[in-house]
């Protein structure tokens, strides 16, 4: 699915009506199961769009705290390699390996990078503006047809593996976003009992 993306100039008023549609699609919101994400994945356009809308994110200060790494085709795979070398150095290397599989069956992956600034917002707003663009990337792959699903898993944490994405030692790893196509549609999971997590005070 692809479609010619509304991009607003700065200052244009911007919608305020509700959608039906919208909200339908968020009430079912669900991420895919990695391993089960096939080709087709995005193409180079319409990732740009997913990232357009993902760059979208509340930001405190609009520092724009994150940025993107793409890893797609050879890339990818080389990525899967060096991954699968720096497994070797995990507690657990079979575990490790195996988790492998979330990374290796989609066929494109987004790393989102929580980059923040030196500024006067705390750092941890920053970092919840990273997340922020996660959630955002599921809901546009999702609005797009794609699956998607947002993993760290053990390399998102391993120092080396930032070396090799070129990370800077104030970055770090918000997720990987994995994209594709789902092979199965996912179920329904538990859901909180939202009352038990919800005060409401009207006194
Ligand atoms: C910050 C973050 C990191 C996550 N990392 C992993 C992970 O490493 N492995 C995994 O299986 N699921 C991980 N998940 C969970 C899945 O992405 C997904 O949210 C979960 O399976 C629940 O499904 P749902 O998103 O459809 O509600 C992570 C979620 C978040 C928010």
């Amino acid at each position: 699915m692809s479609a010619k993306l509304p991009i607003p100039e700065l200052g244009a008023p911007l919608p305020t009506v509700g959608s039906a549609e919208m909200l339908d699609r968020l009430a079912t919101r669900r991420s895919a199961s990695a391993p089960l994400l096939a080709a087709p994945g995005p193409d180079a356009a319409q990732l740009q769009d997913l990232l357009l809308i993902a760059a979208r994110a509340p930001d405190h200060g609009k520092l724009f705290p994150w940025r993107f790494i793409v890893l797609r085709d050879a890339a990818k795979a080389a990525f899967a390699d060096t991954l699968r070398q720096r497994a070797e150095a995990q507690p657990d290397p079979d575990r490790a390996r195996t988790a492998l599989r979330k990374l290796e069956a989609p066929p494109v992956a987004v790393v989102v990078v929580s980059s923040p600034k030196a500024a006067a917002i705390p750092a941890w707003e920053q970092e919840l503006s990273a997340g922020a663009v996660c959630t955002l990337l599921l809901l546009a792959a999702q609005a797009m047809g794609f699956g998607a699903n947002w993993i760290t898993d053990w390399y998102s944490y391993d120092r080396t593996v930032a070396d090799d994405l070129g990370l800077a030692a104030t970055e770090r790893v918000a997720g990987f976003v994995y994209l594709g196509t789902s092979t199965e549609a996912p179920l329904e999971r538990v859901r909180p009992d939202l009352a038990a997590l919800t005060t409401v005070r009207e006194a």
